[in-house]
């Protein structure tokens, strides 16, 4: 049966403006669009590698072609960046390759600059995918020392830099790793190249399937002394604030669903822009969920990104960056 006009006395009916799609888009608060989005990429050597990881569906270890392949496909679904991680053939206890111009990630930035030149190209700063170990730093008595840690990371982000790099995005969490990058890179005329900080990057079980994807677990151990306790939301502003006076261009909040409002704390207390990375884990989860037939990939899929997006953040690096600008661009 349908209402009787005026039974009830109200002022306010929520429902008149959620009654048609056309409708609905007109008072819609949060919108996504394909230049939010970043797509990591895993590079590895070789030709013509395209070697799909087990926990991550869709994600694959990529030869510098092959990921030249998979970016030009995602610029040319609307994606504006990459973000790239490399899986070197030799890892040994100081992770020299990070720094190794002729490694995957220096030869995919020089590659993708050549042929996809305006799409953004980000490279990952850290260690722990070069280390036969698995930390993210330079170990003493199984412990990371910090400031030596931050010599090797600067040496990583300046060869990024050389090979063509357009921001360098340091994922360690060591001190005072943003304003020693900055300044070699402006000593060495890259004044130009941008800082990604992973400011508030948590200590979360969610970085499992990317383990998987780089080869990266801790042979020992874990990253709590590093990356931050999951309890904590203070402490990411303070984190965040001390990355920005080093100098930071862009600040990260990681992983992305977790900690929603983490990312609306940084918008708001610093307005400065916020990245969100909706992790490995956070991807696998809904992959899982949806080759099981128990929720709808798509929808859940945008949901999670619109609430990413809602709570604040201006960046949005995921593996659905592809599937997610398509449909963001209809
Ligand atoms: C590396 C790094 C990690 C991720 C991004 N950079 C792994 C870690 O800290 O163990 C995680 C990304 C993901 O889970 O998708 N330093």
């Amino acid at each position: 049966m349908p209402d009787t006009p005026g039974s009830l006395a109200l002022t306010r009916r929520f429902r008149r403006l959620r009654r048609s799609e056309s409708i609905r888009a007109l008072v819609r608060e949060t919108r996504l669009s394909p230049d939010m989005f970043v797509l990591p990429l895993f590079v590895c050597e070789g030709t013509g590698v395209r070697r799909e990881v087990g926990s991550m569906p869709g994600v694959f270890n990529l030869a510098v072609d092959e990921a030249v392949r998979e970016a030009s496909a995602a610029r040319a679904a609307g994606v504006r960046g990459v973000l790239l991680f490399g899986l070197p053939a030799h890892k040994d206890d100081v992770g020299s390759a990070s720094a190794d111009p002729k490694a995957p990630v220096q030869s995919a930035v020089r590659a993708l600059k050549r042929e996809v030149p305006d799409l953004v190209v980000i490279t990952d700063v850290c260690l722990c995918e070069y280390t036969d170990h698995g930390h993210c730093g330079i170990l003493a008595d199984r412990e990371i020392v910090n400031d030596l840690t931050v010599e090797h990371l600067v040496r990583a982000a300046v060869s990024h830099a050389e090979a063509g790099a357009d921001i360098v995005a340091p994922s360690d969490m060591m001190d005072g790793r943003v304003g020693a990058i900055r300044r070699a890179l402006d000593a060495r005329g890259f004044e130009q190249v941008a800082i990604m900080s992973y400011a508030a990057k948590y200590c979360s079980a969610f970085y499992g399937p990317f383990r998987d994807a780089a080869a990266s677990a801790p042979a020992f151990g874990d990253r709590r002394s590093h990356q931050m306790d999951p309890a904590n939301a203070d402490e990411a502003l303070r984190e965040v604030g001390q990355d920005i006076e080093e100098g930071a261009d862009i600040v990260m909040v990681k992983p992305a669903l977790p900690y929603l409002d983490v990312i609306r704390r940084v918008k708001d207390t610093f307005s400065y822009p916020t990245a969100a990375y909706q992790v490995s884990g956070e991807y696998a989860m809904l992959k899982a969920a949806a080759r099981n037939g128990w929720i709808d990939e798509e929808r859940a899929m945008l949901e999670t990104l619109t609430a990413i997006r809602r709570a604040g953040a201006d960046i949005v690096i995921t593996y659905y960056a592809r599937e997610a600008a398509r449909l963001a661009r209809r």
